[in-house]
């Protein structure tokens, strides 16, 4: 990482520098500029209360070695597969997946298979904004010290759930103030994607990245510092915390789940499988490197991840409820980790109500770049093939957008979040992303995906890679996925234990899903019409 880093810095103008966007597709402004978007893009909630909820919900330790794996065989060579696709297609004038893999298979059916890069990442902006918003809220809450005096996870779990519409409670009447941050949030989210890519998202990065690690930082030195608050039980100690994070526990590696969930969490860590990275590389200049700027977005992402996420909330944790109970907050999820025990902890710090509103701003910046990332798909594709201006796309995909999140708001109680980030957020990434290495490494072919990949590269992959690229991730990805299949999709389809006056509103988010698929399907079928139309004219 650090290697990586200075090479960077001592050669800020190496391996072409964005060209002007002289009247044509808009670019990057400057390097730094790039690795903050796409960090922004990769370092998002998943960081900070996925992967400490996942890890410590699957053995601490023991987790750590399938989900390195995962980072290296699948993680990493994704990585530079979709920036190479993404740059590939960029050049072309072809902003999101449909463009890009008709591009690199010519066959009628790549663009409708494609249109999963826009599908997804925009059905995981549906529910991830809202989950944004309670972050915006909850800034506030710590600032205001609104829910100091419920010291207990009893009333810090109620106090969330009056704040998400669960039940109506003392402490909130409606979700109304829910209501409130999300428009803020939303209207944060539209005012910088209006702004464009250099204009916008860029700007949004290059404030919001050193922030969020800034605030990481003092949040970790203020971890580290804990000890062990209570004399009485020495063992509830911050050092547990880490031991517990980082001793290995081979004896979970024979569990299959603990592989599942490792290689999933590195799919949604890195916001791979989304089409999301491919969008924002086909802004690069047409030979500027990736292979060293792939590489250093996933580092970044995994050292905010692995270093900065694994020693905030799991260790706190650890110091003031002990390891057992650690345990049940991460297996509750990662709310419980970040809104119910985070502030209960808060409460018994000095300056509480300062560190608290470090940390929920931390996850709203987090959350911020990552939701633009997956708004820019859907909005480079009415750009690009259906001609559309900038507002008038931005415009339109906040109309959908706020039609789509009614529902997420108002059906939030019986599950309806659940069920879109399963299929959207869980096995679609998954499923999108052995379409990918397939159409990259199998039908473009991996030798030159290869050569295209090096064009302009200021690191040269070691050539294993290729036959990583070729044989291990595709058979790796396929095994997953069909596991997955297995496993779990088929007793969710069936809704197999869910409670029947769940299941109309289960069916709904599904029917939601469809919906936003046939959308995009149209869409594309209508650019590609009109495409033949003017090819002929
Ligand atoms: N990678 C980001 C995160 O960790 C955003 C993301 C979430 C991308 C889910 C894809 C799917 O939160």
């Amino acid at each position: 990482m650090i290697f990586c880093l200075l090479r960077i810095l001592r050669t800020p103008r190496a391996g072409g520098m964005p060209l002007p966007a002289a009247g044509g597709r808009a670019r990057w402004a400057t390097r730094a500029g790039l690795i903050l978007a796409m960090a922004g893009n990769a370092i998002g909630l998943g960081n900070f209360l996925r992967f400490p909820a996942k890890a410590a919900a699957n053995g601490g330790g023991a987790f750590l070695i399938p989900y390195f794996c995962a980072l290296l065989l699948l993680g990493i060579p994704l990585m530079w597969v979709e920036w190479t696709m993404g740059r590939h297609g960029g050049r072309h004038g072809h902003g999101s997946t449909p463009g890009m893999f008709s591009l690199m298979w010519k066959h009628p059916v790549s663009k409708y298979l494609g249109a999963l890069g826009i599908i997804l990442p925009f059905s995981v902006a549906v529910f991830y904004c809202f989950i944004e918003s309670w972050t915006l809220g909850y800034a506030c809450f710590s600032g205001a010290g609104t829910y100091f005096g419920q010291e207990t996870r009893e009333a810090m779990g109620a106090f969330l759930r009056g704040y998400q519409g669960v039940e109506a409670n003392a402490h909130f009447a409606s979700v109304l103030p829910a209501v409130l941050f999300l428009a803020a949030a939303l209207s944060i989210n539209y005012l910088f994607l209006r702004r464009g890519i250099a204009g916008g998202i860029e700007v949004l990065a290059r404030w919001a990245m050193p922030l969020l690690f800034v605030f990481a930082l003092v949040l970790v030195v203020r971890v580290l510092t804990l000890g062990a608050p209570d004399p009485a039980q020495p063992d509830n100690s911050v050092l547990a915390g880490l031991g517990f994070m980082w001793n290995p526990d081979f004896s979970r590696l024979s569990s299959a789940q603990v592989w599942l969930v490792a290689a999933g969490q590195i799919f949604f860590t890195l916001s791979l499988g989304q089409g999301m990275i491919n969008t924002y590389a086909s802004y690069l200049a047409e030979d500027q490197d990736v292979t060293l700027n792939g590489l250093t977005t996933s580092l970044a992402n995994e050292f905010a991840e692995v270093i900065l996420g694994a020693t905030i909330a799991i260790p706190a944790a650890v110091a003031f409820f002990g390891l057992a109970q650690t345990q049940e907050i991460a297996r509750q999820g990662a709310f419980d980790l970040g809104f119910v025990s985070m502030p209960v902890i808060f409460q018994k710090l000095p300056l509480g109500q300062l560190f608290g509103a470090m940390w929920f701003l931390l996850l709203f910046f987090a959350g911020v770049t990552s939701s633009v990332a997956m708004l820019q798909p859907v909005i480079a594709f009415l750009q690009d093939e259906l001609g559309w201006s900038r507002p008038r796309a931005v415009n339109s995909v906040f109309l959908a957008l706020l039609l789509c999140v009614a529902p997420v708001v108002a059906f939030f109680r019986h599950g309806f979040l659940d069920e879109l980030d399963f299929w959207a957020g869980t096995l679609g990434l998954a499923l999108f992303a052995v379409i990918e290495i397939v159409v990259f490494s199998w039908v473009f072919g991996a030798r030159r995906g290869f050569e295209e990949m090096h064009r302009g590269a200021e690191l040269h992959v070691p050539g294993i890679f290729r036959f990583i690229m070729q044989y291990v991730t595709p058979l790796y990805l396929i095994a997953i996925l069909g596991a997955w299949i297995v496993q779990d999709a088929a007793g969710r389809l069936l809704m197999e234990g869910e409670e029947p006056a769940r299941r109309p509103y289960l069916w709904g988010a599904r029917v939601l899903l469809l919906i936003i698929s046939a959308a995009v399907l149209w869409l594309v079928r209508l650019a590609w019409r009109r495409r033949a139309a003017r090819a002929e004219a």
